[in-house]
């Protein structure tokens, strides 16, 4: 069996161990056994990562005569709809599972976050481990136990938190995944070192490169510390009460991008987040509480990677109004308020309320020439 190394997620009797190392897939099933004895297996993936994977996964249960299914869903962010939810509910049902069936999430942050839910709703709570194969997931939404699908009135806003048995990372998996994406991933690696370790950024910008272009031993160390500062994070404040919500650093501006676009592929998840980090610090530098340089340490940073991080680079063009009108869809909203992650600097977070919404609207007409 290949080596691993394991990261634990600490929630009491909900805990898991996140489970990263290369090749796994032939040993899946040796893994997964370690971890429970189980009456069914279901496979879920998506159009893109089932043609890859999906056979060397399913070549090891069905070896060892495990009952094995597969699904496989269309890909991209729509399919995290109400309507997919329920075609993947009753093809599940239909496979006559009971409490002992293993849902196995095999592909990037949607197929984990629908997945994720359906196993949250199945029989009050199916068994499910999240085995990711985008760098974003890998890094972030795999971790956490955060399900979700969009909405007509905005991204996430249905969802529940219901952690996996385990998290299965193998890191091979990346050298099918398109530039773009790897990129995006990135995204979230670097909002892990803004919001919580200034050596963690120090790193990145020295080994930066490296990790964009797959170095095995400097990705393996990137997601490493990613999931050890989500899983420290997570341990602390599951339900996001709390010191959880620091991990939507640039994600508030980053959400009214994406749904501005209405989701589309123009611009993902991860390249919104990128503009909305810059967005977060410029916001940050001025109301005065961060100074000028933590900005120009992340845009130089972002320039040095080739890293886009201005809407005029997906030729986007949103007006003071109508991005304020897309903030507003943000489920952190608080009494009508909209909730922002700034920094005072690298490695500390603050979260600030809008008292005054001309203020915004004053940043952003000065932003979005
Ligand atoms: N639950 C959470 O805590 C959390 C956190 C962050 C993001 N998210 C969600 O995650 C989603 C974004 O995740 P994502 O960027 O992984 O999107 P995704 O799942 O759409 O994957 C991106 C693309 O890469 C393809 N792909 C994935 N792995 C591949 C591989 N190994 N080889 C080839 N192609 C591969 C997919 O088919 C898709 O086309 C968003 O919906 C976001 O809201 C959730």
């Amino acid at each position: 069996m290949q080596k691993t190394d394991k990261i634990f997620v600490k929630l009491g009797e909900r805990s898991y161990p996140i489970i990263i190392g290369k090749d796994l897939f032939k040993d899946l099933q040796e893994i997964i056994s370690k971890l429970g004895s189980f009456s069914r297996i279901i496979a879920i993936s998506d159009s893109n990562v089932s043609k890859y994977y999906l056979k060397k996964i399913r070549e090891g249960f069905t070896k060892h005569n495990t009952k094995y299914n597969e699904i496989v869903l269309p890909s991209g962010e729509k399919t995290k709809s109400f309507a997919i939810l329920e075609v993947l509910l009753e093809k599940i049902l239909g496979m006559k599972i009971d409490r002992k069936t293993l849902i196995l999430c095999v592909g990037g942050g949607v197929i984990g976050d629908l997945v994720g839910l359906a196993s949250s709703l199945l029989l009050r709570g199916l068994n499910f481990i999240q085995i990711p194969t985008s760098l974003l997931a890998q890094v972030d939404s795999s971790v956490g136990g955060k399900t979700a699908i969009n909405s007509k009135h905005g991204k996430n806003l249905i969802g529940t938190f219901f952690q996996p048995l385990a998290v299965i990372i193998s890191l091979e998996t990346l050298k099918t995944l398109e530039k773009r994406q790897i990129i995006a991933g990135y995204a979230e690696i670097l909002k892990y070192s803004f919001i919580m370790e200034k050596k963690f950024f120090f790193w990145l910008h020295k080994n930066g490169k490296k990790v964009i272009s797959l170095d095995y031993k400097c990705c393996l160390e990137a997601i490493k510390n990613s999931c050890k500062i989500k899983s420290r994070i997570v341990k602390i404040d599951e339900k996001e009460k709390g010191i959880r919500e620091i991990l939507n650093f640039g994600h508030t501006f980053g959400h009214a991008i994406e749904s501005f676009n209405n989701y589309s592929k123009k611009i993902n998840h991860g390249e919104s987040i990128f503009i909305g980090m810059v967005l977060a610090l410029k916001f940050s530098v001025y109301l005065g509480i961060c100074k000028l340089e933590v900005l120009q340490k992340l845009t130089n940073h972002l320039e040095e990677l080739n890293i886009p991080y201005k809407l005029a680079n997906y030729k986007i063009k949103i007006t003071a109004s109508k991005f304020l009108k897309h903030l507003k869809y943000d489920k952190k909203i608080k009494d009508k308020k909209i909730k922002f992650i700034l920094l005072k600097d690298i490695g500390k977070p603050t979260s600030y309320v809008l008292e005054n919404q001309r203020i915004l609207i004053k940043f952003l007409n000065k932003e979005l020439v």
